[in-house]
């Protein structure tokens, strides 16, 4: 990626694209890896953090597909880079259909090229605060049947909605919209636990709130869990990132103490 615009202007920094360049990706921009090493310098944990989401987000698609769900929104999704939810899911079963939808225009056209050729996924450009125009959108039409189980993604992208009410709001929407046996994941960045310093998560949320346009917001356990009333908890329940169906080759980094992750962990299905 070149780091400037077409018309020779520097692209500003994204969630999506920071986030890219803690997981060793190659989708950012100098804007991007600015922050993302400022970031780092205060929280030398945020690369691992990364690796340990997207790893629990890979262990979560591996067991909704083992337990035939086909169809994936993945909302927030980022950019999908190697070992992906299209990658999991279709490797379990071939005919598993995914849409991507993110905030960020960048990440979206980046997705779109990384998934060129593969007529069961695609990414949209969508809002998680329009929870409507992402489920009657024509691709997600065209590739989701609504009326059969979906496993519904919010990888840590609810803490970019601060607005309680709204976060449960969209929430609410977009599960009453799935059929019985849907799934909701989700993975959030959590207040309680763990020994970070409230003085560093205010810089880090400053950092963000200067440099992209989605300011996030932390949430405590019961908080999260909000999200989840009324479904089915997955065992084993809400825990912290590393603690979900740990697998061997998972990044070990937290296993001494897990709420350092500070991230908060749920797998809920629709009754
Ligand atoms: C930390 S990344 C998480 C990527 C992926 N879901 C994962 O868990 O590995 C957060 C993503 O949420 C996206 N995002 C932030 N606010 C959003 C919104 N309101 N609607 C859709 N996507 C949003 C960002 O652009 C970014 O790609």
């Amino acid at each position: 990626m070149s780091g400037v615009d077409d018309d020779g202007g520097t692209k500003p920094a994204t969630a999506a694209r920071i986030y890219d360049y803690h997981l060793g990706g190659t989708h950012n921009f100098p804007a991007d890896r600015a922050a993302a090493e400022a970031m780092a310098q205060m929280f030398p944990l945020a690369p691992v953090l990364a690796r340990t989401n997207r790893a629990f987000l890979r262990r979560a698609v591996g067991h909704l597909s083992g337990a035939g769900v086909r169809q994936f929104l993945d909302i927030g999704s980022g950019i999908p880079t190697e070992g992906n939810v299209h990658e999991i899911a279709q490797q379990i079963a071939p005919d598993a259909r995914v849409v991507y939808a993110d905030i960020d225009p960048v990440a979206v056209s980046e997705s779109l090229e990384i998934l060129y050729g593969n007529d069961r996924a695609t990414a949209i450009r969508g809002d998680l605060r329009e929870p409507q125009a992402i489920l009657t959108h024509p691709r997600v039409r065209a590739l989701l049947d609504l009326d059969q189980p979906v496993g519904l993604l919010l990888g840590a992208v609810l803490h970019f909605v601060p607005d309680d009410d709204l976060a449960y709001e969209v929430v609410g929407q977009l599960r009453a919209a799935l059929a019985p046996g849907s799934y909701l994941v989700a993975s959030h960045a959590c207040a309680d636990g763990g020994d970070v310093d409230p003085d560093d998560v205010q810089t880090a949320q400053g950092l963000y709130r200067r440099n992209t346009a989605t300011p996030f917001h932390l949430r405590t356990r019961p908080q999260f869990e909000r999200f989840f009333a009324g479904l089915d908890l997955v065992a084993p329940g809400v825990v912290w990132l590393p603690q979900w169906r740990p697998a061997p080759d998972d990044p070990a980094d937290f296993a001494d103490d897990p709420s350092r992750s500070s991230g908060l962990v749920a797998v809920g299905r629709k009754p």
